[in-house]
C-alpha cells in the first residue's frame, strides 16, 4: 500500500462503496476501506475500526501510519473521532447529516487550524448539495433574509441502513413550522413537510440569514401524507423501528431526487434546483470530489462547511457530467 493513504469509513457502505471505488480510482493503492466487519473490510484490502470507539480508531492511524484524511460514510456518536484526525493533522471529510454533531465538530476548527488539517462538513446531497444552492440563490438576491430548502427523495431507492435509520429519527422531531407547496423540477407542485435537515441550523451561521426552512417530500405523494400522518406516533421507539423496517424493505416509486432553494429578500426572489437519480450516489460523489480537492488543492485549515469553500462553488455544474440537471438562478425557473 502505498503512503498517504485515504481512509473510507463505512466504506462497503450504501454511500461509501462507491465512494472507495470512486477515490480509487483517482488515487490507486491509497485507499483503505474501514468497517466494523473486520471479515468484509478485510476482503476489500481494509481494516476494521469502530468510530464509537475514539481509542480504538486512533491507533488504527497510529498503526496504518501516514494517513492523509479520513472520509466518513458514516455517523460517528459524537466527534471524539474527528478530533483524534485533526489533531493529527489529518483531512477529514464527513457526510453527517445531524446539526448538533456538525455543531461539535466544526468547534474543533482551532485544533484543525493548528495541525494544519482541512474537514469540511455539510457533503452530500442534503446536506451538501442543499447547502450550494442555498448559496448561490442568497448570491442572487444580494443577501437573502429567508431560504426555503426543499428536498424530494425517492421511495423507491435502497437507501442504505443508516440512511433510513437517521430520517426516521428526524420524523420524530417536532416540526418546526408548516408543510408548504412547491414546484419541484419534473414532480410537478408538491407538499413538503418541515424536516429537520442540518441546513436550517448551520445557513444563518455561514450565510449569515434570518431565517432557513429545510422541508422533506417523497416521489410518492401518498406515501409522503402517509409518512408525515405517522409524525407523532414516530415519537415512539417502537413506531420507529417498524417504520425503519418497512423503508429498508418497500421501495415504492423512483430512485430521483430533486433539491430546490428559494432565497427572499423583501420583494426580490431567487429560485434555483437540481435533480438526479440515486441520493446515496450523489452523496458518493460529492464526497468524492470533496476529498479529491483537499487531496489536490490548496485548502485553508480549519472546519468548513461545503458552502464555506469557493473551490467547491461550482461542484453542482461538475456533477452534471454525471447526470445532475441544474437550474440557476436568473436561468429558466425551475418548474416542471
Ligand atoms: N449528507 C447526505 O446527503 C447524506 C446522504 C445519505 C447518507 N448520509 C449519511 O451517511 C451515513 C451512511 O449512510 P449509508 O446510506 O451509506 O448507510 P449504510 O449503507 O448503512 O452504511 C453504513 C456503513 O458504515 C459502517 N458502520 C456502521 N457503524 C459503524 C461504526 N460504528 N464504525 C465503523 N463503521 C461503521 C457499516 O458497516 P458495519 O455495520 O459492518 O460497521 C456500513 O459499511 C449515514 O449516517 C447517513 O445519515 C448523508
Amino acid at each position: 500500500m502505498s503512503a498517504n493513504r485515504i481512509l473510507v469509513v463505512g466504506g462497503y457502505g450504501a454511500v461509501g462503496a462507491t465512494v472507495a471505488a470512486m477515490l480509487g480510482g483517482w488515487f490507486p493503492g491509497r485507499v483503505v476501506v474501514v468497517g466494523r466487519d473486520e471479515a468484509r473490510a478485510r476482503t476489500l484490502g481494509g481494516v476494521r475500526a469502530d468510530v464509537a470507539d475514539p481509542d480504538g480508531f486512533r491507533r488504527t492511524l497510529e498503526e496504518l501510519g501516514d494517513v492523509a484524511a479520513v472520509v466518513l460514510c458514516v455517523e460517528p456518536p459524537d466527534s471524539r473521532v474527528a478530533r483524534v484526525c485533526l489533531e493529527r493533522g489529518v483531512h477529514l471529510v464527513d457526510i453527517g447529516a445531524t446539526w448538533r454533531l456538525l455543531d461539535a465538530t466544526a468547534a474543533l476548527h482551532g485544533a484543525a487550524a493548528a495541525s494544519g488539517a482541512t474537514a469540511v462538513l455539510s457533503v452530500g446531497v442534503a446536506p451538501g448539495l442543499t447547502n450550494l444552492l442555498a448559496r448561490r440563490a442568497h448570491e442572487a438576491v444580494g443577501g437573502a433574509d429567508r431560504i426555503d430548502l426543499t428536498v424530494l427523495l425517492g421511495a423507491g431507492e435502497r437507501h442504505g441502513a443508516d440512511a433510513v435509520r437517521w430520517t426516521v429519527e428526524g420524523l420524530a422531531e417536532p416540526p418546526a413550522g408548516a408543510p408548504l407547496r412547491t414546484t419541484l423540477p419534473g414532480h410537478g407542485r408538491r407538499t413538503a413537510h418541515p424536516f429537520p435537515f442540518s441546513d436550517q441550523h448551520t445557513l444563518p451561521r455561514t450565510l449569515g440569514v434570518q431565517r432557513v426552512t429545510t422541508r422533506l417530500c417523497l416521489d410518492s405523494g401518498p406515501l409522503t401524507a402517509a409518512l408525515f400522518g405517522l409524525r407523532a406516533a414516530a415519537r415512539r421507539p417502537p413506531v420507529r423501528r417498524a417504520l425503519t423496517a418497512s423503508f429498508s424493505r418497500i421501495h415504492l416509486g423512483g430512485d430521483g431526487f430533486a433539491l430546490r432553494a428559494d432565497a427572499r429578500r423583501g420583494d426580490r426572489h431567487a429560485a434555483c434546483a437540481v435533480t438526479g437519480r440515486e441520493q446515496s450516489r450523489f452523496t458518493a460523489l460529492v464526497a468524492s470530489y470533496v476529498t479529491r480537492e483537499l487531496l489536490t488543492g490548496t485548502p485553508s485549515p480549519g472546519v468548513h462547511h461545503i458552502e464555506q469553500l469557493p473551490a467547491l462553488s461550482g461542484l453542482p455544474e461538475t456533477l452534471t457530467a454525471h447526470g445532475l440537471t441544474v437550474w440557476r438562478p436568473g436561468g429558466p425557473a425551475p418548474e416542471a
